[in-house]
């Protein structure tokens, strides 16, 4: 069977940074070490006046199709996935696609266009459509363009207002894949939470710890999900693990979840059990509550293992690194851990065609999936192309003040009394223009 995956990968990240342990923690009030050691961040991604989820989305993909040499009649289907989309009847993909018809001699009127919404697990979801589409032999040669886009923005005081981020991710999802090959199996945990919502409204309604909880339900039940269908899961099995990152701590309590449910009934854990006893089991406790205390004990032991630390270190950690800079980047943050990864891989000069990574996605609401990917030949001069490092060096570095101008410019609701200049200037990009007669946002590339 010909391989479906991720063919070719970009990213195009906001054009402004905000400092949290310099900037954001002391207006706060806070140590800044909530911020670095605890959430796990350094700095959060935010779109310059003229950016929004069309222009990143748009000026993520053009460089795509321009590396890879592609026009438009190479493109059969667009999907954009995102929880920041300002119309509720026309895709966020029309108007990336209007962007680059502007820019390309051939237009994509042959093209599928839509748009997916599940939360974060949305761009999971996009891929997973353009790959049933390939699939099933219904794509005419053509590939599928996903683009993951969003401006993950918290009103001002909530408690989510340390996780911002803004940010873009297009992939090319295509036949004998350049970069990496989809699992046919996936495992799902899905169930309806009021965790996290948006209900007609800009900024979200957020119960942090209990969307934590949720993450961690979901997650178990997808990994059990996708062990019912591929088998049981060995640590060996994977080089890497992206977690959907809505910031690093997150995915450090993901982690030691996944790692106590792999190595159970295990050598691993038999390793284990001469430092710290072998894990608990429900039928060895009178009750549901013992056993959870047993289960926490377990737990606080496991992480500071040696043999954890180092499966941490060696297989998530390196997942966050584009996280720790960036912020949440919702639809498009498990996309940028998968970079992060294979970043990793890049900088160790890793032998990694055939490595496989196990990718665990999520959306409030809340669902989770899980699948594994195949490395493939030309993951190293894909992930060589990227030029996200000169991206995040650029980025304009906010005052507080200015960081509050800039949510308000990007809050729509909010009419502001002065203008708000621009902090960078454009440059061989998709911007904002202004908003036309039928109120429609309006876009032109400039030189
Ligand atoms: N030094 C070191 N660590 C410190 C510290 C210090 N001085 N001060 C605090 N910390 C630690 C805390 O102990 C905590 O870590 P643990 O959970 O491991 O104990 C961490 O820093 C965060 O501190 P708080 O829990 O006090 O932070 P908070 O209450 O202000 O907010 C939050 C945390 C609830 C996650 C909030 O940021 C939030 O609401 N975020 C948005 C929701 C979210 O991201 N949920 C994640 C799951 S849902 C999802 O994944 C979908 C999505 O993308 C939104």
């Amino acid at each position: 069977m010909t391989a479906v995956g991720i063919d070719a990968i970009e990213i195009r990240s906001g054009k402004l940074k905000l400092d949290l342990p310099g900037t954001f923690a002391p207006q706060k009030g806070d140590d800044p070490e909530k911020y670095t050691k605890g959430l796990g961040l350094t700095n959060s991604s935010f779109p310059d006046v003229y950016e929004d989820i069309v222009t990143m989305g748009a000026n993520a993909a053009k460089r795509l199709m321009d590396r890879k040499g592609l026009t438009p009649d190479d493109v059969g289907r667009i999907d954009v996935a995102t929880e920041s989309a300002f119309d509720h009847s026309k895709p966020v993909s029309t108007y990336i696609a209007g962007c680059l018809e502007g820019v390309y001699d051939d237009d994509f009127t042959h093209a599928n266009k839509g748009e997916r919404k599940f939360a974060c697990v949305a761009g999971t979801q996009a891929v997973d459509d353009a790959y049933n589409w390939i699939r099933a032999g219904r794509n005419r040669g053509r590939s599928a363009l996903v683009i993951a886009t969003d401006t993950a923005l918290y009103a001002r005081g909530d408690p989510g207002e340390a996780t911002q981020g803004a940010g873009a991710v297009a992939m090319l999802i295509d036949a004998d894949p350049d970069l990496v090959e989809l699992s046919i199996h996936q495992g799902y945990g899905s169930k309806d939470e009021t965790d996290f919502l948006k209900p007609n409204q800009q900024f979200p309604s957020v119960d942090g710890k209990r969307s934590m909880q949720v993450y961690l339900s979901r997650m178990r039940e997808a990994l059990e999900d996708y062990e019912s269908v591929s088998g049981k899961i060995y640590l060996d099995d994977f080089a890497y693990a992206p977690f959907h990152t809505p910031f690093p701590g997150m995915v450090r309590k993901a982690a030691l979840l996944a790692y106590r449910h792999v190595i159970r009934d295990t050598t691993h854990e038999d390793e284990l059990a001469g430092e710290i006893g072998r894990q608990p089991r429900e039928d060895e406790y009178a009750d549901r509550e013992a056993y959870e205390e047993a289960i926490r004990g377990y737990m606080d032991e496991l992480k500071t293992t040696d043999q954890y630390r180092t499966w941490y270190d060696d297989a998530v950690e390196p997942t966050l690194g584009l996280a720790r800079e960036v912020g949440n980047w919702y639809t498009g943050s498990v996309h940028i851990a998968r970079v992060s990864a294979l970043r990793n891989a890049l900088e160790r000069d890793r032998e990694f065609v055939g490595d496989t990574l196990l990718v665990a996605s999520y959306g409030s609401g809340a669902q989770a999936e899980i699948h594994a990917e195949t490395v493939r030949e030309g993951w190293r001069e894909e992930i060589g192309a990227l030029d996200v490092d000169e991206q995040l060096a650029a980025r304009y570095d906010l005052s507080w003040d200015e960081y509050e101008d800039v949510h308000d410019v990007h809050e729509y609701d909010k009419d502001l009394d002065r203008e708000v200049e621009a902090f960078t200037p454009p440059d061989s990009e998709f911007v904002f223009t202004g908003w036309g007669r039928m109120n429609e946002r309006q876009y032109e590339y400039v030189e």
